[in-house]
């Protein structure tokens, strides 16, 4: 008799847009370790930090892991309407405080990022995930500049919104609130969309002893550490919780394994308008509205099961 035959799964391939920042980073990591993950290409966009510094740290996240060949082009440096406001104060002027790492080995790519999406879009046989872990200013770019190519899009999964209270504002999120505009525009969009707001990466955090058991693990490991040695002191001294909301890396451990989610799909809109809810994700979670679901959004995660992956996976990357 035959033995069982392995089943082999064929990784996603995915687009990740992002802000490096601490979390995009941890997020980057970890689609870099996942079998079940392609990561294709790297996008950058102001939000964390300046553009300049978004698009250093992804190179030097890539040189950590050990992939030089992913390429990374950057996007737009400044929200579509508004000034840029960085998140400086809690991920460092640079956008990586902490770790001290070498320079990156090569520069970003010198087409810009909507070009190179466009490129992909169109030489992809079959649809591809975008996943946007800061503003999403390079994603509005996508969803009015490349119409032609939405078919090629099998989802947007972004972190971004909350359901309930804010994190940058009482009422909003950073990475909504840095670019409301570009947020609308991408939940009018049409395309399928999963929104990962604050309901759901509350939960996401790691805390010291997870730093203490990557530490002296390997090169990842340590570098991982040190992220999460000034990620976690933040969050403990500034918010007084016990550990630090690892959001970015939600995205990547959901379409690693979309059972961790409890989701609904419902409406969902964005205040542009009032200078006092600014950036505010309007979700309509008991449908009192007439307006049709447009995003499905995650409302809670099984922590467990997220910080087992997480682990797992970020112990994989150095090798033995
Ligand atoms: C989001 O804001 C940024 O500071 C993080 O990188 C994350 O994308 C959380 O509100
Ligand atoms: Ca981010």
């Amino acid at each position: 008799m035959l033995g069982a035959v392995p089943i082999k799964t064929v990784p996603k391939r995915i687009l990740l847009d992002c802000d490096p920042g601490h979390d995009d980073a941890i997020a980057i990591m970890l689609a870099a370790a996942s079998p079940e993950i392609e990561l294709v290409g790297v996008t950058t966009v102001a939000g964390n930090s300046l553009l300049e510094n978004t698009t250093r740290n992804a190179l030097i996240v890539l040189d950590m892991v050990n992939r030089p060949d992913i390429p990374v082009h950057s996007g737009r440096a400044a929200p579509l309407v508004r000034e840029l406001r960085t998140a400086a104060s809690m991920h460092g002027d640079g956008g990586l405080d902490g770790p001290v790492p070498n320079a990156p080995t090569r520069e970003a790519n010198s087409a810009n990022a909507l070009g190179y999406i466009e490129n992909i879009l169109e030489n992809e046989v079959e649809p591809i995930t975008l996943v946007a872990t800061g503003p999403l200013s390079n994603m509005a770019d996508v969803v009015t500049e490349l119409g032609h190519l939405h078919h090629k899009i099998e989802q947007i999964v972004f972190m971004g919104g909350a359901i309930e209270l804010g994190n940058w504002t009482p009422a909003a999120e950073f990475n909504i609130l840095v670019d409301p505009e570009a947020a609308e525009i991408v939940m009018e969009s049409g395309l399928k969309l999963t929104m990962i707001g604050l309901e759901v990466t509350h939960q996401a955090w790691l805390d010291d002893s997870h730093a203490q058991a990557l530490r002296g693990k390997g090169e990842c490991e340590d570098f991982v550490a040190e992220l999460l040695d000034h990620f976690v002191g933040f969050h403990q001294q500034r918010f007084g919780w016990p550990g630090a909301p690892i959001h970015d890396a939600v995205t990547i451990a959901h379409l690693i394994d979309p059972s961790l989610l409890i989701t609904i799909v419902t409406n969902v809109t964005v205040e542009t308008k009032s200078e006092l809810t600014l950036g505010r994700t309007v979700v309509d979670v008991y449908g009192v509205t007439d307006r049709a679901p447009n995003v499905t959004v995650g409302t809670g995660i099984d922590r467990g099961r997220f910080v087992t992956l997480l682990m797992q996976y970020l112990l994989s990357l150095s090798p033995n």
